[in-house]
């Protein structure tokens, strides 16, 4: 699989087996996006690997706290309203995943349905979860994300499966308080990792892109 094969066939899964993933794989694909750029290659990323009983452990809080309607405590902010042509695309996006899941996912009871899966880790054994010290700017959050697709790449070509989670930072205070990750960190994201359930043909349909003109603009 050349790199461009790799980047337009990679995609989020959330259906996992329940089969750990080694952790000498797990520091194959750690070591790989670590070669992503930054800016002065300042490499402003950590990846901390929860699995087994701890994962388990971590999932119990998440579901509690929702359970209790706690609060999010989110390191990055929440955005509320979204400009076009973003609304639009999250609009028709989330309208055909309703349409494939036979509900309205935009539903209150579809909300937290999705948000306890995600905090189940969609079933995958491993959740990785990215930080850095939050009196980094914005160019670091830009680092981060190139090293995060990175990291996705390099599972994939290893046969393994990714999908990354903002629900997996409503609540960022306290799973930086059970990972023992220090409060001045920023917790970016979180991703499941593992090996996909379904045999592809069995996997929802690819999410789409707008077209190449929307985009792309050559100035001569
Ligand atoms: C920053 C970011 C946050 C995301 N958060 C979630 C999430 O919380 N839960 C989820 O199921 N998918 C999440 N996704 C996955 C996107 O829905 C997915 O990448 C998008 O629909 C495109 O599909 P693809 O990854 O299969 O190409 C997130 C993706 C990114 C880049």
């Amino acid at each position: 699989m050349d790199a461009i094969e790799c980047i337009m066939t990679r995609s989020s899964v959330r259906k996992f087996k329940p089969d750990t993933v080694p952790p000498e794989e797990i520091r194959e694909i750690v070591r790989a996006a670590q070669w992503s750029p930054s800016y002065k290659n300042c490499q402003p990323w950590q990846v901390l690997a929860v699995s087994g009983n701890r994962k388990n452990e971590l999932t119990a809080m998440l579901l509690k706290l929702l359970e209790e309607k706690a609060p999010t405590t989110p390191d990055l902010p929440t955005p509320h309203e979204w400009p076009e042509p973003q609304k639009t695309r999250i609009r028709d996006h989330m309208e055909k995943r309703s349409a494939l899941a036979g509900f309205d996912l935009n539903a209150p009871e579809s909300v937290i349905r999705s948000q306890k899966a995600n905090f189940r880790f969609y079933g995958a054994p491993c959740g990785l979860f990215i930080t850095h010290d939050s009196s980094l700017g914005p160019w670091s959050v830009l680092d981060a994300g190139m090293f995060i697709q990175s990291l996705m790449l390099a599972a994939y070509t290893r046969g393994l499966a990714t999908v990354p989670q903002a629900f997996l930072t409503d609540y960022s205070r306290q799973i930086k308080t059970f990972l023992g990750v220090p409060e001045t960190n920023r917790l970016l994201l979180g991703i499941s990792l593992g090996f996909a359930a379904d045999p592809p043909e069995s996997m929802p349909p690819r999410s789409e892109r707008v077209p190449l003109e929307e985009v792309l603009k050559f100035i001569d």
